[in-house]
């Protein structure tokens, strides 16, 4: 299994801890094990605890920490550096290379990229050259990037479990 880890980069202008949480859960559900983000709120880390508790596997939030401190890490530990923005390659070009990286480090920009980031990166990546979203093209980078493996993940330790329905909801207790 790939090791995928996110940093979203960015000093916030006004609060968004709603985009923030929606990147925490999106990569999550679809196959990080952790993301950085430079400046939330400690209600998005509490918010991802509890979905943790009740529906299991051990995504961590971490903090405050500052990007350049983050990619220098990530390189040193052999991750490849994959940025997203709608300037870089597209997706369904340079796929088949990021399907063959074990570790990574995913980023995701916000309402401003530091320029230095592209240089930074082993990869800009575009998904479309259309302006869109930060949570969309992470899903969709995550997506392809697995292939579509991290849709059959499981998540260990869970409160409940949903059993997949036709219709209405059924949620059993593990
Ligand atoms: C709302 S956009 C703002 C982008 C900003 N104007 C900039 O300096 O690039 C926030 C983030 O969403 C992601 N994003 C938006 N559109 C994208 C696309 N077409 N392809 C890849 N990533 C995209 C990028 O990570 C981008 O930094």
């Amino acid at each position: 299994m790939k090791s995928i880890v996110v940093l979203r980069l960015g000093q916030r202008y006004v609060r968004d801890d709603r985009t923030l949480t929606h990147l925490c859960l999106v990569s999550r559900a679809l196959g990080a094990e952790a993301i950085y983000l430079e400046d939330a709120e400690k209600d998005v880390t509490e918010t991802l605890d509890q979905v943790n508790r009740t529906w299991g596997g051990d995504f961590r939030v971490i903090l405050g920490e500052p990007w350049r401190g983050v990619i220098r890490a990530a390189k040193k530990e052999g991750r490849s550096v994959v940025h997203l923005t709608m300037y870089g390659m597209p997706i369904q070009d340079v796929a088949p290379q990021l399907r063959g990286l074990d570790k990574m480090l995913l980023v995701v920009g916000g309402p401003k990229v530091p320029g230095r980031v592209y240089h930074e990166a082993d990869f800009n990546v575009a998904v479309t050259s259309q302006p869109h979203s930060e949570v969309a093209a992470l899903a969709i980078a995550l997506h392809e990037i697995q292939n579509g493996e991290e849709l059959k993940r499981t998540f260990q330790k869970s409160k409940l479990r949903i059993l997949p329905s036709p219709r209405g909801k059924r949620v059993v207790e593990d």
